[in-house]
């Protein structure tokens, strides 16, 4: 029986993969526009520092994790998101010392063992930035500009920003008070996940999908109306800022984000159509996690696009481009005699950067035609006996038919000719 890849994965196979490098190169593109620099982090970290990072309580840590013990007996963690291990890398590489801001971007799988649906896979693709050290709010209207404006030059309309505050440790438990004596006498109408949640995270209750919670906690305060002094004059200087950026954005004090690193800002941009996976992306301030993770106190922000989310929504929209399979030469031995001076010929183009293929498979001169035309082919090279026999080719112009007879060291200057017109 045939072995079948993990629940929640998938192939990229070769006629999708040109689709990821657009992604990515629009994304090396932007970030070097933004001076981002990219940091690449091992796919596993010692489970202890997304327990310290991501919070104990959260889904992600409590059910979504893939956790094993190694042959050395150490338990290890394939990263869920990689915002704790961008700060581990940070710390343990004493990053702060080199410069006061660091930009940081990365590309890379992620998994969770989350239930796999159109839009959520266990094993999915991020890229993401992490600006550690500026705790103004100027950093935090970039980082959120940075977003928008990738997702503008993919092409993508119909996004919708949403801002929120969580406050921050002084804040917080006040709201968080709070909000239990709200919601004390409504635990009984809430889901059992969000009955959990009361006591040990009850700000995530706010967020639950489920309608029942939804009606409970309709008329609960809201956070933005507790914030601190300087949690809400920050909150206000970057409402201000994306203002004078031109930035669209919705508040939505129900935006909470399922990790309890952040602090101050959080924002998802959603793109509707994809349903019950719209976020495609999600991010906010962490003032507090490179403390967590034991290093001097450093403020951060950043946030994660899911690129499969993305590619869903660039295929919705028809924005994907064609993929470039054009060939400037395929070259057509006439019997396997001629198959030394074709693999010659192939050789030597492509030393000269000429895109060339030739016929592998020993076939006829019909077969190769239509092969070369798939690609499609700018010049066939075809090589026959006689043509063979004075050192020649007879080169075909695969736009306009015309056809002559080439000495095979003039090909290579034949054809940069044509493709200088
Ligand atoms: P997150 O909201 O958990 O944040 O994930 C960010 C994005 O990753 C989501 O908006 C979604 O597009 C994508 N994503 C998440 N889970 C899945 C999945 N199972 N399948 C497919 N796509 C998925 C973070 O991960 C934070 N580290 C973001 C951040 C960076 N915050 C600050 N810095």
């Amino acid at each position: 029986m045939l072995v079948t890849g993990p629940r929640g994965t998938k192939d990229i196979l070769p006629a999708a993969s040109s689709n990821w490098q657009y992604i990515e190169k629009t994304v090396r593109d932007i970030c070097r526009l933004y001076l981002y620099k990219e940091i690449r982090t091992p796919v596993f970290e010692h489970t202890e520092l997304f327990l310290r990072g991501i919070g104990e309580t959260t889904d992600i840590v409590e059910k979504e994790m893939y956790t094993f013990t190694d042959r050395g007996e150490r338990s290890l963690t394939l990263r869920p998101e990689n915002t704790a291990a961008v700060v581990r890398s940070f710390l343990e590489n004493k990053l702060y010392a080199e410069t006061l801001l660091n930009k940081l971007f990365y590309i890379g799988p992620m998994f969770r063992y989350d239930r796999p649906q159109a839009g959520r896979y266990r094993q999915f693709h991020q890229f993401g930035i992490e600006a550690l050290g500026s705790k103004g709010p100027a950093i935090d209207a970039e980082v959120i500009m940075l977003a928008v404006q990738l997702l503008k030059k993919l092409g993508l309309d119909d996004l919708h920003l949403y801002l929120n505050s969580v406050g921050c440790p002084e804040c917080r438990p006040v709201y968080r008070e709070k909000l239990q004596s709200y919601l004390q006498e409504k635990t009984s109408n809430l889901c059992t996940d969000c009955q959990s949640r009361f006591d040990r995270n009850p700000m995530r209750i706010l967020d639950c999908k489920k309608e029942k919670c939804a009606e409970q906690s309709q008329g609960a305060p809201q956070i933005v109306d507790c914030l601190c002094d300087e949690c809400s004059e920050h909150f206000s200087q970057l409402k201000e800022l994306l203002t004078l950026a031109g930035v669209e954005f919705t508040l939505n004090p129900r935006l909470v984000r399922g990790l309890d690193y952040y602090t101050k800002t959080a924002f998802e941009i959603q793109y509707a159509p994809l349903g019950a996976q719209s976020a495609v992306c999600g991010g906010g301030r962490y003032d507090g996690l490179v403390a967590e993770c034991g290093g001097p106190s450093t403020p951060g922000i950043g946030f994660a696009v899911g690129i499969e989310r993305i590619l869903l929504a660039l295929e919705k929209q028809n924005l994907l481009p064609e993929a470039a399979n054009a060939i400037d030469v395929f070259i057509a031995p006439m019997g396997t005699a001629m198959q030394g001076m074709a693999f010659a010929l192939l050789c030597n183009l492509r030393e000269n950067s000429i895109t060339a293929e030739m016929d592998f498979m020993e076939k006829g001169i019909k077969w190769q035609m239509k092969q070369a035309n798939k690609y499609p082919a700018r010049f066939v090279a075809i090589i026959g006996e006689d043509e063979a026999a004075q050192g020649k080719v007879m080169l075909k112009n695969m736009q306009t038919g015309v056809q002559e007879l080439v000495d095979v060291n003039e090909i290579q200057q034949k054809i940069q000719l044509d493709m200088e017109d």
